[in-house]
């Protein structure tokens, strides 16, 4: 079973960028916590971190007929990109949308998300736990899946 977690711009700064909200972990932390319970849950994770919406589009792009599930914290493409949205139905891979804040508590520029309503879920305001409970989820289908 094969993940490709998606993060967008500005979260490689983890750690030191405005840590009130989003934490002291920095990204690396977080990949390789996340990776160690991919490896339990018998999944391959795959990540890339880019402030660019187009890498994000092209590795969306490459995960056609190749990835089963596609983690992504979109960041601040979330409130901007019909080209994210697209390429992920473009693909027709299913998705978690993960933000580290709860976005619903912030500016209203970020209470809309162009990803939201076609995505399998939305977790928000879980601080960097949310990562690991969307790949619990995405391994709960897996497990469906087999059965
Ligand atoms: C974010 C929330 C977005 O509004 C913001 O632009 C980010 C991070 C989050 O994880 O809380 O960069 O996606």
């Amino acid at each position: 079973y094969k993940v490709l977690l998606l993060n967008g711009p500005n979260l490689n700064l983890l750690g030191k960028r405005e840590p009130e909200i989003y934490g002291a972990d920095t990204l690396d932390d977080i990949i390789m916590q996340l990776r160690q319970a991919a490896q339990q849950f018998d999944i391959e994770l795959d990540h890339l971190q880019s402030n660019r919406e187009y890498e994000l589009i092209e590795k969306i792009h490459q995960a056609m007929g190749q990835v089963d599930y596609i983690i992504i914290n979109p960041a601040a493409f979330t409130h901007t990109s019909v080209a994210l949205r697209d390429a992920l139905l473009g693909v027709n891979i299913p998705f978690f949308e993960v933000h580290i804040s709860n976005v619903h508590a912030r500016e209203a520029f970020r209470h809309h998300s162009y990803l939201s309503d076609v995505a399998t879920g939305v977790i928000c305001g879980f601080g960097t736990l949310g990562y690991h409970c969307a790949l619990q989820a995405v391994a709960q289908k897996m497990q469906q899946k087999k059965q």
